[in-house]
C-alpha cells in the first residue's frame, strides 16, 4: 500500500521568472571564460548517469563517503540528538539510508527533508522511503539551494546533510554566503554534516572525472540535452567534447565542453548568437577539493562550532559536523 499521507512535495522552481532564468545563462555564456550553470545537469537523463558514475569503478568519492559514513553515523546521530534530517541535494538518496537506519536504530527517526533540483527524483525518494521506514514522514522539497532554502519546513530537532562534496561545485565566491544561508535557516542547537572531497593526486583526480565508460562524458554532454526546454535545440552534443582538468593552483577538477569545431549558434530565446572557435571551451562545473583546515575555517566563519572531523582511512574524503551554537 502506498504510504502517501506521509509525503508532503513542495515544489519551488515553476515560480521563477523565465525571463530571469535566461538571463543567468546568457550572460554565463558572454562571460570570461564561458560558463553554463551547473544544474542544468540534473533533468531525469543526467541524475541516471550521475547515479551511473556513482558506481564507476574511477569515482571513488561517492563509495568512500559511503563507508566513512558507516563508520560515523551512530556518533553522528548520537551527538547531534536529531529526529528531523535535512539533505540538501538528496539526489538519489543512497548513503542517506545509512544515516537514518542509525536514526531508526537511535529510536529518534521521525521526519526526512530531501532537498533537491530535480524534480523526479525527490518524488522517487519520497515514495521509496516511506516504504522503507515506518513511520517516517517525508516533506520533499524542489528547488535551488542557492535560492529557496527559506522553503525548508520548521521542524524538530535537525541534523542538515550536505553530502557527495557538491559544495565543491560553488564558485569560492558563492560558498561563504552559501553556509551563512544554511545557518540562517537552522535554529540554535541543530547541527550540519558536510561531506567534502580532499585534495589528492592529480591522476586519480582527473581518472574519476574521464572514467573508460565513458560516463562522465555522457554526462557532461547531457547538459547540452537539459537546456533544450529553457533554449530550444540550440545545441548540437556532437560538436562538443568532454574536457575534465585539475587545476593545481584552484585545487580543483574542472568540466569543459571544448567545440570540436568553428561553430555560430544562433539561440533566439536569448537574443544572442554565439560565434565559438574551434577548441573554445564552455566552462560547465568545478569541483573543489579541500583540506580539513581549510573546511574549518569556511565553517567558523559562518557561525558554526566545529564539533567532529571525520576521514577514511586513505584521506580521501572527509565528514565535518558542526553546530549552530545557542545563544
Ligand atoms: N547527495 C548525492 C547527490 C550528489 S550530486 C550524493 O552524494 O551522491 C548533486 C545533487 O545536487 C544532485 O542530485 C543535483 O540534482 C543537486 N543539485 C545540484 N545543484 C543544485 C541546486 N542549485 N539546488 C538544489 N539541488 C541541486
Ligand atoms: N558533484 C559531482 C562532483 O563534483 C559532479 C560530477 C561528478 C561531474 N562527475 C562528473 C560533473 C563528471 C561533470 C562530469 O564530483
Amino acid at each position: 500500500m502506498l504510504k502517501q499521507s506521509n509525503i508532503i512535495i513542495d515544489v519551488h522552481l515553476n515560480n521563477q521568472n523565465p525571463d530571469a532564468v535566461k538571463e543567468e545563462i546568457r550572460a554565463g555564456l558572454l562571460s570570461t571564460p564561458r560558463t553554463l550553470p551547473t544544474k542544468y545537469f540534473y533533468d531525469e537523463r543526467g541524475s541516471e548517469l550521475f547515479e551511473q558514475i556513482c558506481e564507476s569503478p574511477e569515482y571513488y568519492p561517492t563509495r568512500t563517503e559511503h563507508e566513512l559514513l558507516k563508520t560515523v553515523a551512530d556518533d553522528v546521530v548520537t551527538r547531534s540528538g536529531a529526529d528531523e534530517l535535512v539533505e540538501l541535494g538528496s539526489g538519489a538518496a543512497t548513503k542517506t539510508r545509512v544515516v537514518l537506519d542509525a536514526m531508526a536504530r537511535a529510536k529518534q527517526l521521525r521526519f526526512y527533508v530531501p532537498f533537491d533540483v530535480s524534480e523526479g527524483i525527490v518524488r522517487r525518494v519520497a515514495h521509496e522511503l516511506v516504504e522503507e521506514y515506518e513511520g517516517l514522514q517525508v516533506h520533499g522539497v524542489v528547488g535551488d539551494f542557492l535560492a529557496h532554502l527559506e522553503h525548508i519546513p520548521q521542524g524538530g530537532k535537525r541534523l542538515v546533510m550536505f553530502l557527495g562534496g557538491t559544495i565543491g561545485n560553488l564558485g569560492p565566491e558563492a560558498v561563504p554566503a552559501f553556509l551563512s544561508s544554511v545557518f540562517d535557516e537552522m535554529d540554535q542547537g541543530d547541527f550540519l554534516l558536510l561531506g567534502v572531497q580532499l585534495i589528492t593526486d592529480a591522476d586519480r583526480l582527473e581518472a574519476a572525472y574521464n572514467d573508460s565508460a565513458g560516463l562522465s562524458a555522457a554526462f557532461n554532454k547531457n547538459m547540452l540535452h537539459a537546456l533544450q526546454p529553457v533554449l530550444g535545440a540550440a545545441f548540437d552534443p556532437e560538436a562538443f567534447d568532454h574536457v575534465a582538468r585539475f587545476n593545481r593552483s584552484e585545487h580543483r577538477i574542472e568540466m569543459h565542453l571544448r567545440s570540436v569545431r568553428e561553430q555560430v549558434i544562433p539561440i533566439p530565446e536569448l537574443e544572442l548568437t554565439l560565434h565559438l572557435e574551434e577548441g573554445e571551451e564552455i566552462l560547465t562545473e568545478i569541483s573543489t577539493k579541500y583540506t580539513g583546515p581549510h573546511v574549518e575555517a569556511l565553517l567558523t566563519q559562518a557561525g558554526f562550532s566545529p564539533i567532529a572531523w571525520y576521514t577514511d582511512p586513505a584521506h580521501l574524503h572527509g565528514l565535518a559536523l558542526a553546530q549552530k551554537p545557542s545563544g
